[in-house]
């Protein structure tokens, strides 16, 4: 592939990373304002999951139905606002499974219309073909094995997989063969600490843990779990860090009440005009105006306000960049 833009954590710096022992910080995100906190927050990588699906598109409990459209448009707003984070762009259902062909094709995709720095796909078994032929065009693959969101159905539900000692060593195999077709990391999701700790011991590229305990190279949590946006039923490995559903919720309520009782917007957020240009407005409108019953009729300004000029320049409107 080209070369990362400036300022872009370089992709073997996450595999220096796990040889000195440091711990990779990654967390999903889905527009410019999470893309900016997370790289504010210096997290290695942002993956624009599919879990977009559940928590930004409103379907329940299934990641199924984003589509490749919909994943280029989420990961195209995250790529362009965050600059040092990798940014993963996460194939949905459908975009990877038919042939190794068409998974090139959707990757391309990622890359090229939605600037992503690299593509997490699911699973191992068949799909290590897609990998090594993503892999084999130039293009960064994440894996992702134990829990496999878009196959729930297919696993019994979103449960912990790799609890019995046969399919713990299946999920060793998919991860060393996903290490194998070129993958730079691999997701562990829902796995025994255990399993998890032997794979990452075992593959020499960082693993990602999400319910994988504490020994994996690095850990990913959905953002709007760990922010406390998500409502409802958290799986256990979910830490809330805060509780935002609640601080959202209670300013929509207060914004509500003060438009209804008349205490929004206040004199300092209503912008004012010079008086002469005023009068000249409604004498213009109405020629019998005259200057006494145009003050009488103007709006709750206090005095003071209404006859001040206005400044030479107005502040805008709203600030062209970020801080
Ligand atoms: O889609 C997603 O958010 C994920 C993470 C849970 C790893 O795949």
């Amino acid at each position: 592939m080209s070369t990362p833009p400036k300022g872009k954590l370089a992709l073997p710096e996450l595999l220096a990373m796990k040889q000195r022992g440091e711990k990779i910080v990654m967390v999903t995100a889905y527009d410019a304002p999470g893309a900016r906190f997370a790289e504010d927050a210096g997290v290695e990588i942002i993956l624009v999951g599919d879990t977009a699906a559940m928590v930004v598109l409103g379907y329940e409990g299934t990641t199924v139905p984003v589509t490749m459209d919909e994943m280029l448009f989420l990961t195209r707003t995250v790529a362009r606002s965050a600059r040092h984070p990798i940014v993963v762009g996460d194939m949905p259902f459908g975009s990877f499974q038919v042939s190794d062909e068409k998974a090139l094709e959707n990757a391309i995709r990622f890359v090229k219309e939605a600037g992503a720095d690299a593509i997490k796909l699911e699973g191992a078994g068949p799909m290590v073909s897609r990998v090594k032929t993503i892999v084999d065009a130039g293009i960064a693959v994440m894996g992702h094995v134990g829990l496999t969101p878009q196959s729930a159905t297919k696993l019994g539900g979103f449960k912990t997989q790799g609890k019995t000692a046969e399919a713990a060593a299946e999920l060793v195999e998919g991860a060393l063969a996903l290490e194998e077709a070129g993958a730079f990391a691999v997701v562990l999701e829902a796995v025994p600490a255990a399993v998890a700790a032997e794979i990452t011991r075992q593959l020499t590229v960082p693993t990602i843990g999400i319910g994988a305990g504490r020994d994996t190279d690095g850990q990913v949590l959905v953002y709007h779990d760990l922010l406390g946006l998500t409502e409802g039923h958290l799986p256990r490995f979910v830490k809330r860090y805060a509780s935002l559903s609640r601080e959202i919720r209670d300013a929509l309520e207060h914004y509500a009440e003060e438009v209804r009782d008349g205490t929004f917007p206040g004199d300092e957020h209503t912008y004012a005009m010079p008086e002469e240009e005023l009068e000249l407005f409604r004498s213009s409108i109405n020629p019998s105006a005259t200057r006494a019953n145009a003050q009488a009729k103007e709006p709750r300004m206090s005095a003071s306000k209404s006859l001040s000029p206005a400044p030479e320049s107005e502040p805008p409107l709203r600030k062209t960049s970020s801080p």
